[in-house]
């Protein structure tokens, strides 16, 4: 299928080293796919769900230690520990490759090793990248084939050029006459999710949910993209991109961080609540971001695919996520009804009798186990999304006007404000923080700091990333035309722990003023944290019983906020000599202007 003699020499020494049973080399086609998702049906693996119901849809349960990315078995292999930074897990490079040839050697037998070739970014255009996962997941490879361009075509543009070598195993070789297991993976303490940033390498071991194993996504798009982002002057972001078009027709782009099981797909295809708004939907997870040659910042999203956290999505909260996965959808660690189809808490009906839940159990209200486990996640391609885009594949991608940070805060952080300009912006990001939520294993309860979403995904030094960002700007080719920065936080609580703002569709209302800042007409008051709204210039027409909540929403108490930047400081001591000085000089400048 190529010709690429590098590519070949690394796939068939990958094999001798993992020793499948055979190497199957992807094609991407429909036929392929069916044949795999009926070989998967056959063993068990999966389930074909209602073909009137849910068309060319499949369900699956993972192992119950298996639901998640696992953050403190993923690791940056940098050949220097301070390049990984504080708030990654560094392993030499060196050691860490020889550990895990140990794992891999045999970790394929009695399994197929797929070849698949994929591309982030539109097929050929010059903002994507190639890379080849190895895999001896059939799961993954039909995974892929949503989430990203994948098959022949690829190989095609590839030629003999140079990819992303990603290799992958579910750690649990087979051996003759053993009978696998519905999903097989390896316990915890053998996960391994690696990443080689001075050579361009992932390597993951034991996992196959998700952001372990679709190596495209987390591990390719952020952390090793991150990388090269950083040494090539661009950006590499955990974010949705979304178009907003107004009543009077102007339309603007804007991307959003916001942490794992934030909102980030739930704003990008958000049903505007007020008349004459229109949202349309570019991404829902991940932006690569460069300057165009008119001097503005340009997004395109990486991925083909959404994979969305399924519980509370309903056709109330995000129809047209709940529309995008009517058809064609892998369904995960959801429940499964009687009649074949899914189900799952707050997709806004009750389960039928008989459901199924994700541990392969009757769900049974009363006992309090879910059917869908909270990280449970739809596959679903883009094109399907009602509201897509029609600029959402072109490889120029879209023009950004403004960037919104954002995390789940009960409290001091108000229902949005705007930076003073680019370096307080950064700051914001920088001091970005949500309560912990399911989407990754084995974290504490309570507030954590997640800078730019990107705790998780950033490859490198996050103090040296948060000085790329103070670059872009400060080598942006026009800094007027800089996108405005914003955060927002739709999950303000009362006292009686309530929250104060509707989320969801309402939440174009607070987009509404962002859009108007942008222009330049919204009001706001000029505080200590930054701009934010005038009361009454959020628009709360036709909003029940939220109008008497604003003040509340939009406070900024001093007290909470010395109690922050105390928090802050401690957050940025970790950097020592890598945190910008650009940064530093934020904290005290908003505590002397709450001091003034
Ligand atoms: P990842 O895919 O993990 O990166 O997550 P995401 O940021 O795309 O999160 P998603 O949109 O899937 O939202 C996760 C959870 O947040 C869902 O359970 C939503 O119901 C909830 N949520 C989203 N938007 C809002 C909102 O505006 N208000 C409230 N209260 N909840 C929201
Ligand atoms: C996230 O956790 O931010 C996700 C899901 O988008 S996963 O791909 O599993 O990382
Ligand atoms: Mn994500």
């Amino acid at each position: 299928m190529t010709s690429n003699q590098k590519l070949i020499n690394w796939v068939n020494e990958w094999a001798e080293l993992c020793t499948p049973e055979k190497v199957y080399w992807c094609d991407g086609s429909e036929e392929e796919n069916d044949r795999l998702l009926g070989e998967m049906v056959a063993s068990g693996m999966a389930v074909k769900l209602d073909e009137k119901k849910r068309p060319g849809s499949y369900y699956f349960q993972s192992d119950p230690s298996d639901v998640a990315r696992v953050e403190n078995r993923t690791y940056i292999c940098s050949a220097k520990k301070e390049d990984a930074g504080p708030t990654n897990n560094w392993a030499d490079p060196v050691e860490m490759k020889a550990t895990l040839k140990g794992f891999f050697k045999g970790c394929m037998k009695g399994r197929t090793m797929y070849v698949i070739p994929f591309s982030m970014g539109p097929l050929g255009s010059d903002i994507a990248h190639i890379g080849i996962e190895l895999t001896d997941s059939p799961y993954v490879v039909v995974n892929m084939k949503v989430m990203t361009r994948m098959g022949k075509a690829v190989l095609d543009v590839l030629g003999n050029g140079e990819f992303v070598p990603c290799i992958h195993s579910v750690g649990a070789p087979l051996e003759p006459g053993q009978e696998d297991v519905k999903w097989p993976c390896a316990p915890i303490k053998d996960k391994y999710i690696c990443h080689f940033p001075d050579t361009n390498e992932i390597l993951s071991y034991g996992s196959g949910y998700g952001g372990n194993a679709l190596l495209g996504k987390k591990c390719f798009a952020l952390r090793i993209a991150s990388n090269m982002a950083k040494r090539q002057g661009w950006l590499a972001e955990h974010m949705l991109i979304m178009g907003i078009t107004n009543p009077q027709g102007v339309k603007k782009y804007i991307a959003a961080a916001f942490p794992s099981a934030c909102g980030k797909t739930n704003l990008a295809m958000l049903v505007p609540t007020i008349p004459g708004w229109k949202v349309e939907t570019v991404g829902d997870d991940i932006a690569w971001m460069k300057f165009g040659k008119d001097g503005q910042l340009y997004a395109i999203n990486p991925e083909a695919g959404f994979f969305g956290v399924a519980p509370f999505t309903s056709m109330d909260t995000n129809p047209n996520a709940m529309l995008s996965a009517k058809a064609n959808t892998i369904f995960t660690n959801t429940g499964l009804t009687p009649d074949g189809d899914i189900w799952w808490e707050g997709i806004g009906y009750d389960a039928p009798e008989g459901t199924i839940t994700w541990t392969n159990e009757v769900y049974d209200k009363a006992s309090c186990k879910p059917a869908a486990h909270p990280n449970a996640r739809f596959s679903a391609p883009a094109f399907q999304c009602p509201c897509i885009d029609k600029d959402w594949e072109n490889p120029t991608g879209v023009p950004i006007a403004a960037i919104l940070f954002g995390g789940r805060r009960p409290g001091t952080v108000p229902l949005v404000y705007q930076s003073f300009d680019w370096n307080h912006g950064v700051f914001m990001g920088s001091i970005v923080g949500s309560e912990v939520t399911a989407a990754a294993i084995g974290l504490k309860a309570g507030v954590r700091r997640d800078p730019f979403a990107m705790l998780p995904f950033c490859g490198y030094n996050m103090g040296d990333y948060f000085g790329h960002w103070v670059n872009i700007g400060e080598n942006a080719p026009d800094k007027t035309k800089l996108p405005k920065i914003f955060n927002v936080n739709w999950f303000r609580k009362s006292a009686d722990g309530k929250f104060l703002w509707p989320g969801y569709g309402d939440n174009i209302r607070v987009l509404q003023w962002i859009f108007e800042r942008v222009a330049g007409t919204a009001k706001a008051d000029e505080t200590p944290i930054g701009f934010v709204p005038q009361l009454g210039s959020i628009n709360t027409t036709g909003l029940d019983g939220v109008e008497e909540n604003m003040a509340e929403l939009l406070t900024v108490n001093k007290d909470q906020w010395k109690d922050e930047l105390d928090l802050v400081r401690e957050q940025y001591a970790a950097f020592g000599a890598h945190l910008p000085k650009e940064l530093a000089s934020q904290v005290t400048a908003i505590e002397a202007r709450f001091d003034k």
